[in-house]
């Protein structure tokens, strides 16, 4: 039922600040005044011993769930301190790569279904691994062969281009580096952020999804366009990759994401005034790092998009160069999830806007179970 919407990817990103609360419901403990703030994965709570003294900590997925387990990746390295490795499923099976008795292997699919990923499943299983799921299917062939797991919990997704399932993952991951990092005096207030952060976050994703109609206006100026580039780092590379897929799997346009610290040794060859290119910059630790980039942008009349946080249209854009989207600043690790749907608007606007398939785009499926 698609109520007032028009489609049902539209309907499921607007609805993302009530399947973000799904998400967190009974997981997130605010704690009166002598109470700690904590985070309560009720599937995982018999294992986090074994997770924290793994030798490291394999993220397994393809596509979306894939951005998604790499936009949580920093912050589990920095709570957890197990180093954090990324592996997309179909690549890990091809090279047979090494998946040890010590590892913790965390396999993220939202349908649970994908063959790839339940592949590499059965691959991490035969080496010994524990193996965790984060799915948003109860009874999936993914939870029902993990050890343990969470369920994202974020309902029923029918579009076929992922949306809610990519930020409730994002949320499942960051909640997961809340339990098993070590709850130490010297992270108490990073901890304490974080948990405040993902309690603000529906409201926060309900106030950047009034961007619709400026998204709209952007997918306008851009829908005869032959390919656009999105530049990320650090907590937002993912959003960069998971920005690009979407305009590419249903606006059917070329579309890349870059990892903006790669641009000077390749992607600048392709700047010039007519190729569209969204530079995320929404402050963090890398902020100063993407306003050089920037700058080297427009020095080569680079037609130029920067996502910032709201207030700093002017330190992005001097002299009013470029457009600016503007969005609501949350703690770093959590970002990811704001950034990511401005580009979900605009991917949804350019593929109605040039007359294609929202819901089911041209040769994909919701969940691909075969090889
Ligand atoms: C569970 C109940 C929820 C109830 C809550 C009350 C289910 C599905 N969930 O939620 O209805 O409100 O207790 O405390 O009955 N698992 C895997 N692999 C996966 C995903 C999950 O093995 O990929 C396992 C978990 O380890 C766990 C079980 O499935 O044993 C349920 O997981 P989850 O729904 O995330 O647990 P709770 O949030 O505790
Ligand atoms: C692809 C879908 O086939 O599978 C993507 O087109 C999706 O949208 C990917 O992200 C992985 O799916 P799942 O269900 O394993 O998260």
């Amino acid at each position: 039922n698609k109520g007032n919407y028009e489609h049902y990817m539209q309907k499921e990103i607007h609805e993302q600040p009530e399947s973000l609360k799904t998400t967190m419901r009974g997981r997130l403990i605010r704690g009166g005044s002598c109470k700690a703030k904590t985070v309560l994965l009720g599937g995982l709570k018999d294992h986090f011993k074994t997770i924290r003294r793994s030798r490291r900590i394999v993220f397994i997925g393809c596509g979306t769930s894939y951005n998604a387990a790499l936009a949580a990746r920093p912050i589990l390295e920095e709570l957890s301190g197990v180093p954090v490795t990324m592996e997309i499923a179909s690549d890990l099976l091809d090279r047979q790569g090494p998946i040890y008795r010590e590892d913790t292997a965390v396999f993220v699919s939202q349908s649970g279904e994908t063959a790839d990923t339940l592949q590499a499943l059965e691959y991490a299983l035969e080496n010994g691994a524990l193996c965790v799921g984060i799915t948003n299917t109860v009874g999936s062939a993914i939870a029902r062969h993990t050890h343990c797991g969470v369920h994202i919990n974020a309902g029923v997704e029918i579009g076929v281009a992922s949306t809610k399932a990519y930020t409730s993952q994002i949320v499942v991951m960051a909640m997961l580096a809340l339990a098993i990092g070590g709850d130490t005096i010297s992270s108490q207030t990073r901890r304490e952020a974080i948990i405040d952060g993902l309690f603000d976050l529906p409201n926060k994703v309900r106030e950047v999804l009034n961007l619709d109609q400026e998204m709209k206006d952007l997918a306008k100026l851009l829908i005869a366009e032959q390919s656009l580039l999105v530049f990320g780092r650090g907590y937002n590379y993912a959003t960069a990759l998971e920005g690009a897929l979407k305009v590419k799997e249903v606006a059917l346009m070329h579309s890349e994401g870059m990892l903006a610290g790669e641009m000077k040794h390749g992607p600048l060859a392709l700047v010039d005034e007519n190729l569209p290119i969204i530079v995320i910059a929404t402050r963090d630790s890398c902020f100063s790092k993407q306003q050089s980039v920037i700058q080297q942008l427009h020095a080569r009349k680079g037609r130029v998009i920067v996502m910032c946080s709201k207030g700093d249209a002017v330190s992005v854009c001097p002299g009013g160069l470029g457009r600016v989207i503007e969005v609501p600043h949350v703690e770093d690790c959590l970002q990811p999830v704001i950034n990511v749907v401005p580009l979900q608007l605009l991917a949804y606007h350019l593929t109605v806007l040039r007359g294609y398939n929202v819901d089911q785009p041209r040769n994909l499926a919701k969940s691909v179970t075969t090889q």
